[in-house]
């Protein structure tokens, strides 16, 4: 099906869903290839991404994350100093910004502070069965998969429950302003709902200036001054409110879609864990990162110039055959299955990632107990997101 394709594809189907016969083949004789499509080139094989992760002097992370080079000036004045939002965050900077910014941040993700969290995700997994239990089917995606992990980080990040749909909402726009092309009248209403989030967020921080709580945002306010600045404070909460909104509940249904067809459900207890890595492995929620080439970067023969916007394939790097044999089987206890870079590697490794591996696992536990015969409604279609960098379902019947 793919034979033809000579370029990566986002708006295609079978790119966001089966690219790995195209993948396979830019490993076997592209390894560093220059997309069109992209306007960047994409390192594929798992070493050449595990060693760009690992050498942040030469692959730069500063502005790799701020894909707003398609807002128009309309948009761009609407937003005035917001417009290069995500300037700030940790994931967007190269050291010493990046030591600084990391230090606060790690000091919420402490392995104490993220076991705490376990109880809290497992509830939330509970009463969400026992509000949907007795119907019998449902959209995995939209009514099963997102409401514990969006509910668990309102939490974590001290926003009271009753704003909890109103921050959802503006971070979806928020998301898709800056993450996705979007037509010119469309951008000002992301604009529009973006500062209005913004706005929010900025009270939320005085609020928590004032009347310090035992939640994410008193944490990094109390650091205001010392170590971060104000904007930074605000840029962190909205990221990690959308990382939490988003990465593990995607991550969640791409798993449970691969468990299903697999007939691996439900998972027993002591394979939960390796099966949540294998799942990560094979159906990856990220799938990659960006970098820039700082220098001039020669590698298998092809000069990546200065300044070039270079791909981390980490979906790629996770069927890559000389690490995990046989990559397109899933094997539930792949011994290395955990060597994926699905959380990225090196001094950008994701923070949340103990956090994210607690709530898919957790979930596993939970849904594995309450819905030991859960499938896949007969016939229903499978569809995924169209992005560059992440892999998700819009949705999964599913009945039980
Ligand atoms: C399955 C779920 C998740 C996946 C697949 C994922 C993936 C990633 C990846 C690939 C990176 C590296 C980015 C880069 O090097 O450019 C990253 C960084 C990061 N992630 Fe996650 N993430 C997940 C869950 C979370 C959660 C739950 C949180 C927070 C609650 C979080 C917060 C962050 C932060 C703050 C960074 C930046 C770290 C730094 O730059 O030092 N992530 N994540």
């Amino acid at each position: 099906m793919t034979g033809d394709i000579e370029d990566f594809d986002v708006s295609s189907d079978w790119h966001v869903a089966d690219p790995y016969d195209f993948l396979r083949r830019l490993r076997h004789e592209r390894p560093v290839f220059r997309s069109e499509h992209l306007g960047a080139y994409v390192l594929t094989r798992y070493p050449d991404v595990r060693a760009a992760y690992g050498d942040p002097r030469r692959f730069s992370s500063e502005g790799s994350l701020t894909i707003s080079r398609s807002l128009t000036r309309e948009t761009r004045e609407k937003l005035g100093e917001h417009g290069s939002f995500l300037s700030s965050f940790v994931a967007n900077v190269d050291p010493p910004d990046h030591t600084r910014l990391r230090r606060s941040v790690s000091k919420a993700f402490t392995p104490r502070a993220v076991a705490a969290m376990e109880q809290e995700f497992r509830r939330l997994n509970e009463d969400l069965l026992d509000r949907l239990e007795p119907r019998k089917s449902a959209d995995f995606v939209g009514e099963i998969g997102h409401e514990p992990s969006i509910k668990l980080t309102a939490r974590f990040i001290g926003v009271p429950e009753s704003d909890e749909a109103f921050v959802q909402a503006h971070v979806k726009d928020w998301f898709q302003l800056f993450l996705s092309p979007q037509p010119p009248r469309r951008q000002l209403e992301l604009a529009d709902s973006f500062l209005t989030y913004l706005d929010y967020v900025d009270r939320l921080v005085a609020s928590r200036a004032k009347d310090p709580r035992d939640d994410f945002t008193s944490l990094m306010t109390s650091l205001i001054g010392a170590e971060l600045t104000h904007r930074e404070v605000v840029e962190l909460i909205s990221t990690i409110l959308l990382g939490g909104n988003d990465t593990v509940p995607n991550q969640l249904g791409n798993t449970v879609l691969r468990l299903l067809r697999e007939g691996a459900w439900p998972v027993p207890p002591d394979l939960v864990a390796n099966a949540a890595e294998e799942c990560m492995r094979i159906d990856g929620a990220s799938l990659g990162s960006f970098r820039y080439a700082v220098t001039d970067i020669l590698l298998h023969g092809v000069t990546i110039p200065a300044g070039a916007l270079v791909l981390l394939s980490t979906d790629s790097a996770a069927h890559d055959e000389s690490v995990f044999p046989e990559p397109e089987r899933f094997l539930i206890d792949r011994p290395n299955a955990a060597e994926h870079l699905v959380f990225g590697y090196g001094i950008h490794f994701c923070v949340g990632a103990a956090l994210g591996r607690l709530q898919l696992r957790t979930a596993l536990d939970v849904l594995g107990r309450r819905l030991p015969d859960l499938r896949l409604v007969p016939g229903a279609p499978v569809a995924h997101r169209k992005s560059i960098v992440g892999r998700g379902l819009t949705s999964l019947a599913v009945e039980w």
